[in-house]
């Protein structure tokens, strides 16, 4: 089940947010630190306004309520507003049920009995964030002692504390409903993969604000958290960081045209070693790889293809037979756009801008289809580390004027131009005669300052988001093995 945290400060937002999305979760979650306080009165009728099943929480500020009510006064009401049709009360494990003053009638009566007879499940919570807790399996034993829904929502900080919430399924089978959300970042593939943690449920909300949130409408269509099963392959992408990724929105779009049960989830990795581990235990079919990983997976691959070997550098594994294979999408999704000119022989020359990881591929794509190529760099011994390794010219950037007019394509590699930096320009010096093509491996904005003076001087253009796509649908290929359905267009 998907649930929708309402966290609004009136009781009509509320409402209006699930009317927003509606067609995504299958019960909500009121928070009633949320509200004014002049809005609780309204809270009783909350159920009656709505068809979804309605959970009642009263955070407390310890553990992440949004203000500081005194502790009697929050219990209190709490229990008074309970009193409406709500199917789920959320009460913190470590608060005795003594504490709760049940009344009906004008007579006190046992609240466990009464949520028994008003057919309301308790879910005991327990909140840490700051980490995962060692005791975590006897704390959702002790959670659910009493037939109650046991809550843990806790803040795993390295892949290491994501395994042992992946292991929560296995090793708690006898707990049969219970709650569990990896908070923060990390926490992230927990929330996709809720099922696969043995959660009955996960939160997610109306516009994600706080890092690891999850907005319901993702959840639902781009990731189908809720239809996913035992048979799904798991896929992904492993980065640090990762979460500003667009990957998830090519890849699962993908999935869900051929008809493939298989899903593709960001995992925040601080240990490559560890993200092995958790992909042998959850028997992940295979991911791509990005900035920082790119070199540090090579020692765990069993089979690497020749440009991987070459350039020092994978961007996707997948699985085959017994062990991991790399491959590197880049080089290919980098030629794509270009590949009829290579072909035609109208590349013959090309200046790069920049020397890291990015350049690298693109220098190799090009030097092996006897591309000449000049590399101009910021620091000029980075330059002239790369074109050894790739027999080509460097020379300063602040030289980058005297290869106008003399170069068939000018690609952009460095990370200047993008989003939030849109008005700088690496390649300033450069006059555009309008005969090359520029190539910007920046996909944030479209439109680079670089593209844009190198359109108004008539050149064709290529921004990175055509290499970001062409790179994505060739992981599609290594992952499924078959083409990039057409008609898809992923927002990248
Ligand atoms: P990636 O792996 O994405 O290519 P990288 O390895 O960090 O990223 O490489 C960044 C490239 O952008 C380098 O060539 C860097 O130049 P230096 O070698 O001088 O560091 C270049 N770069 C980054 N910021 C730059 C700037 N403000 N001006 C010019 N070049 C810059």
């Amino acid at each position: 089940m998907l649930c929708l945290t309402l966290t609004e400060r009136t009781i009509a937002e509320d409402l209006s947010c699930i009317e927003r999305n509606r067609g995504y979760v299958d019960l909500v979650e009121l928070r009633l630190d949320a509200l004014d306080p002049n809005e609780l009165e309204k809270a009783k009728s909350f159920p009656d306004c709505t068809d979804k099943p309605v959970i009642l929480t009263f955070r407390r500020k310890a553990d992440g309520g949004l203000r500081e009510v005194d502790e009697k006064s929050r219990l209190k009401t709490l229990c008074d507003i309970l009193h409406g049709n709500f199917a789920y009360v959320d009460v913190e494990g470590d608060v005795k049920k003594s504490e709760l003053r049940w009344e009906e009638d004008g007579q006190k009566a046992d609240f466990e009995a009464a949520m028994k007879r008003r057919g309301v499940r308790i879910i005991r919570s327990f909140h840490d964030f700051g980490g995962v807790p060692d005791d975590i399996f006897s704390r959702i034993a002790r959670l659910a002692s009493h037939g109650d829904i046991a809550k843990v929502a806790v803040t795993p900080k390295s892949i290491m504390d994501v395994i042992t919430l992946f292991k929560i399924k296995d090793e708690m089978k006898e707990v049969k409903d219970k709650i569990i959300i990896g908070m923060g970042q990390y926490g992230v593939c927990t929330r996709i993969l809720y099922k696969r943690i043995g959660s009955l449920l996960s939160f997610c909300c109306d516009k994600a604000s706080q890092v690891g949130q999850l907005d319901a409408r993702a959840m639902k269509e781009l990731y189908r958290a809720d239809r996913l099963d035992e048979r799904t392959h798991v896929y992904g992408i492993i980065g640090n960081p990762v979460m500003h990724t667009s990957s998830p929105r090519i890849q699962n779009p993908g999935f869900h045209a051929i008809h493939y049960n298989a899903v593709y989830v960001p995992f925040l990795v601080d240990n490559v070693r560890s993200f092995f581990m958790l992909a042998e235990m959850i028997h992940i079919y295979g991911f791509s790889v990005t900035v920082p990983f790119k070199m540090q997976v090579l020692p765990y691959l069993g089979k690497i293809t020749r440009e991987v070997k070459q350039i020092g550098a994978c961007n996707t594994v997948t699985r085959i037979g017994g062990m991991w294979k790399g491959t590197n999408t880049d080089y290919y999704g980098f030629l794509s756009p270009i590949s009829d000119e290579i072909e035609r022989g109208d590349i013959r020359s090309a200046l790069v801008i920049g020397s890291g990881g990015a350049a690298r591929a693109v220098t190799f794509a090009l030097r092996n289809h006897d591309v000449k190529v000049t590399i101009v760099n910021r620091t000029l011994e980075h330059a002239r580390t790369l074109s050894r390794a790739t027999m080509c010219g460097y020379d300063s950037l602040d030289h980058i004027n005297n290869y106008s007019g003399k170069v068939d394509l000018v690609v952009q590699t460095t990370s200047v131009g993008m989003s939030p930096d849109e008005k700088s320009d690496a390649s300033q010096g450069f006059h555009f005669t309008g005969e090359e093509i520029a190539y910007d491996l920046v996909y944030k904005p479209r439109e680079t300052v670089f593209l844009q003076r190198a359109e108004q001087a008539g050149c064709r253009t290529i921004s990175g988001a055509k290499m970001l796509l062409g790179q994505g649908m060739l992981q599609f290929e290594a992952f499924t093995g078959y083409h990039y359905p057409p008609g898809i267009d992923p927002e990248v």
